[in-house]
């Protein structure tokens, strides 16, 4: 698994700091709020679970799984949605839709508009990485950790082919890895 990595972007020291100062912005915007974090399957599970755990907030955790990229490195530009509860209370909540990386910006989107749907009146979104030079919707993140340059990035959640997640830091894989175009996604 290392030796397909080519270079470390973002170091375990400097995501704890980052974490921080994020959890520190959204205790001052949630607090005294009835909180719903609704954390994206599968990429958003490591930082979803690192962030919750410093907001000393009366919060409730869901989980919603979204899938566009399959095996490939190009978002294929439909999402597919599954709720994993099937009595999804919104009306009424501040909901913090969590992700690990904003791209094009069409899973967020669509996860947003079916929460609407479903009855939401506030979402705001908070992303681990912002690749804001993707973006192919209009979308911006009301929170993020990081902007990121257009390489294709794994670790802290973010996979490529469903590896690399479990890296404790986000790394660009050699480019040989991945089929070597260097601007495409994750
Ligand atoms: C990744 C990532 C985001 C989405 C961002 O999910 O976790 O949800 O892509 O891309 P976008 O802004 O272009 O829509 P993916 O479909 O790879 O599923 P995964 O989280 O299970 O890896």
């Amino acid at each position: 698994m290392f030796e397909d990595i080519d270079r470390i972007l973002i170091d375990e020291e400097t995501i704890r700091r980052e974490l921080r100062r994020l959890a520190a912005e959204l205790v001052k915007a949630f607090k005294g709020r009835d909180l719903l974090v609704i954390a994206v399957l599968k990429g958003s599970c490591v930082f979803a679970s690192d962030l919750i755990r410093l907001l000393p907030l009366p919060l409730s955790l869901e989980f919603l799984s979204a899938s566009s990229y399959g095996e490939g490195t190009e978002s294929r530009g439909t999402v597919n949605l599954r709720f994993l509860s099937d009595d999804l209370r919104l009306s009424g909540r501040s909901v913090l839709l969590v992700d690990d990386i904003l791209d094009t910006g069409r899973t967020l989107k669509a996860v947003k508009e079916r929460l609407f749907e479903l009855g939401a009146d506030a979402v705001k979104t908070c992303v681990f990485l912002d690749k804001a030079a993707r973006r192919a919707v209009d979308l911006q993140a009301d929170f993020r950790c990081f902007e990121v340059e257009d390489v294709f990035v794994v670790g802290y959640g973010l996979d490529y082919a469903g590896r690399y997640r479990n890296l404790p830091y986000i790394a660009a894989l050699r480019p040989e890895i991945y089929g070597g175009a260097p601007k495409s996604t994750s």
